[in-house]
């Protein structure tokens, strides 16, 4: 997703916004010195360790370590994907977003509002319909039946589309720009011939809102019987079936109240639900669920509870489902699966049994590795060898998919243990290994984090927080060869400034490496504090640069003294050598270290 956004439009956006009125906006902040301070709204706490820096344009919780710039907080704190938040700060900064973010997000300067406008004045058109046109009854009554109170059908601003081909038309489309607005809101379809006609006709129309509340597209429900029953708004610049959950703006606080949320299959479960109380379901839009609705979905949860129909077609849908959840799931986050008695659904069901039943289902929810394992289990016979090799054959696939970590261990113990072969073994067949525990957490650019800090964090941490010290970098071409580990990064991280003179904070420079192994090494140096960043920190920055420079040399020597007894040197090596020699000598008085 980040791709699509070119890199300096992102540096350009950050420069214009100050991250201090981003979050004062959301979490009031008080001065503290330097920087500004607030309890976390991502963890519990008394005091404040919740920072924000004017410098740096960066927030960092010294209680739970969150972190990031002003995307980043709307992206943690307004649950928006990166684009979302990355629309909402350059709307604020009067910035139009670049041509190649326009055709692919929905909301383009010239274009988009108008749509979220029509949908707008659609949806009152159609609300309107369901209580003064004269065939209204059919609607009312039908909704009636089905047990939905006026009160329900007004919070989730049902509507109806009347019968006949232009009643829309008529009130939105009367000239004919209006009306090509109305095709591509997906309102109005163009005839092969000539003229339009409206797509929702004689429905019960439901609004799907996006993220912020916006409506984006309707559901309209055939009112009693025919085909099709559902007809959805099509794909437009406003509307992608694979990304939006119908009622998730409307649940969102209730989401957070119970930080799980609930996914069903239908319109009418999502209201059935709320009507009973059960407020913190969503629903995906006759698809499967996608990576993107699951992504958005724990950006608002740790905890997804998918309930299916008990019929073949709701246990294909979970697994599916299943299978994209694998992964994104992590430590942290969990996902279960509810199954219903066949012929149900949580509309039918509510009504029923009630709140305190259908909640005690909720409960009884599987979670996904026993989902996942119980699944598995019956399609073989565990009493065989073959079975149990058969069982590791289909779990690998799945096992392969998950991001590595202790939840993805935890699996692959189960799996040796009902598959009765050993875990390290097991590690080899399905090319899913971990790290032993000694050596866990992943790629350390700067070794072993009990040293002393190395120079090159140090430099990295410098040209961060002091962005304009790249100027003073001096002989590039032979740090370039310094073999340290951080090294690429710092290399890196000055190229970049070199090339973007423009990148003034430490949150525009750490955007840049959002999708980088480096990103939350970068964003810890941020808020790094050394005594060498406090004062002088030009001169400090010198020796850093000479240290470095240093050991490159001494690198350098050594290797081809290396060669020289090894295999000898040709003429440009001998030469290099000689210069190197020299210069030890120069530089050999004691340097002092920088920290
Ligand atoms: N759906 C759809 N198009 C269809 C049928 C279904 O888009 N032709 C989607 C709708 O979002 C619908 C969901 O799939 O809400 C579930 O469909 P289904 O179980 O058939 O309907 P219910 O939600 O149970 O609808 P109702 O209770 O109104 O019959
Ligand atoms: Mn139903």
């Amino acid at each position: 997703m980040a791709g699509r956004i070119p890199k300096q439009f992102i540096d350009e956006l950050l420069a214009r916004t100050d991250i201090v009125d981003v979050i004062d906006a959301r979490v009031p902040l008080k001065k503290a010195g330097k920087d500004y301070k607030a309890c976390c709204p991502f963890h519990e706490e008394k005091t404040p360790s919740f920072t924000v820096s004017a410098d740096k344009q960066f927030f960092h919780c010294f209680g739970c370590g969150v972190h990031g710039s002003a995307i980043g907080f709307l992206m943690d704190y307004e649950h928006m994907g990166f684009v979302e938040a990355v629309e909402e700060l350059a709307t604020r900064a009067g910035l139009a977003l670049p041509q190649e973010v326009q055709t692919t997000t929905e909301s383009s300067a010239d274009t988009g509002a108008d749509l979220f406008e029509v949908m707008r004045d659609a949806a009152r058109f159609y609300r309107q319909q369901l209580r003064e046109h004269p065939q209204s009854a059919r609607a009312v009554d039908y909704l009636k039946k089905r047990g939905i109170t006026g009160e329900i059908a007004h919070e989730f601003g049902l509507g109806f589309a009347p019968d006949g081909w232009d009643n829309l038309l008529r009130v939105l489309g009367k000239e004919d720009t209006q009306r090509a607005v109305l095709a591509r809101a997906g309102l109005a379809v163009k005839k092969d011939t000539a003229g339009y006609y409206d797509r929702f006709r004689d429905r019960v129309m439901f609004p799907i809102e996006d993220y912020r509340g916006r409506i984006v597209a309707f559901g309209g429900r055939i009112i009693d019987k025919g085909e099709p029953k559902y007809l959805n708004s099509p794909e437009t610049p406003l509307f992608h079936k694979g990304r939006e959950l119908y009622g998730l703006y409307h649940a969102r606080e209730a989401i957070k109240r119970e930080n799980r949320v609930l996914v069903v299959e239908g319109y009418m479960d999502v209201v059935a639900l709320a009507q009973f109380g059960v407020d913190f379901a969503v629903a995906t839009l006759g698809t499967a669920t996608t990576r993107d609705h699951l992504d958005r979905l724990f950006r608002h949860a740790p905890e997804v509870i998918f309930c299916f129909d008990g019929d073949r077609a709701g246990r294909d849908a979970a697994w599916r489902a299943m299978e994209n959840a694998l992964t994104i799931l992590r430590e942290g986050r969990q996902a279960s699966f509810l199954f219903l008695p066949e012929g149900e659904d949580p509309d039918t069901l509510i009504r029923q049994e009630g709140r305190e039943a259908f909640l005690a289902r909720l409960q009884s929810a599987s979670p996904l590795p026993d989902y996942l394992f119980s699944t598995l289990v019956q399609q073989v016979d565990l009493g065989r060898l073959d079975g149990r090799a058969r069982l590791v054959e289909l779990a690998r696939p799945l096992l392969s998919k998950m991001p590595g970590g202790v939840l993805r261990q935890m699996m692959l113990d189960r799996l040796a243990e009902l598959s009765r072969v050993d875990v390290d073994k097991l590690g080899t067949f399905t090319g899913v290994q971990e790290p032993s525990l000694s050596s866990k957490s992943g790629p350390r650019p700067f070794g072993n984090p009990r040293e002393p800090p190395s120079v090159v964090r140090l430099a990295i941490a410098m040209l961060l927080q002091r962005p304009e010290l790249v100027t003073k970098v001096k002989d590039e071409h032979e740090l370039a060869k310094l073999d340290l580990p951080g090294m690429p990064l710092f290399l890196e991280l000055q190229r970049l400034l070199q090339t973007s003179p423009g990148l003034k904070s430490a949150a525009a420079i750490i955007e840049n490496f959002r999708d980088s192994e480096h990103h939350p090494h970068l964003a810890k140096l941020a808020f790094w504090q050394h005594p060498a960043l406090e004062q002088d920190v030009e001169a400090e920055f010198n020796g850093v640069i000479d240290r470095l420079s240093e050991t490159s040399a001494k690198q350098r020597t050594a290797r081809l003294l290396q060669k020289q007894d090894a295999v000898g040197l040709d003429q440009t090596e001998k030469d290099e050598l000689a210069r190197l020699l020299m210069l030890k000598k120069n530089t050999s008085r004691p340097s002092s270290p920088p920290h």
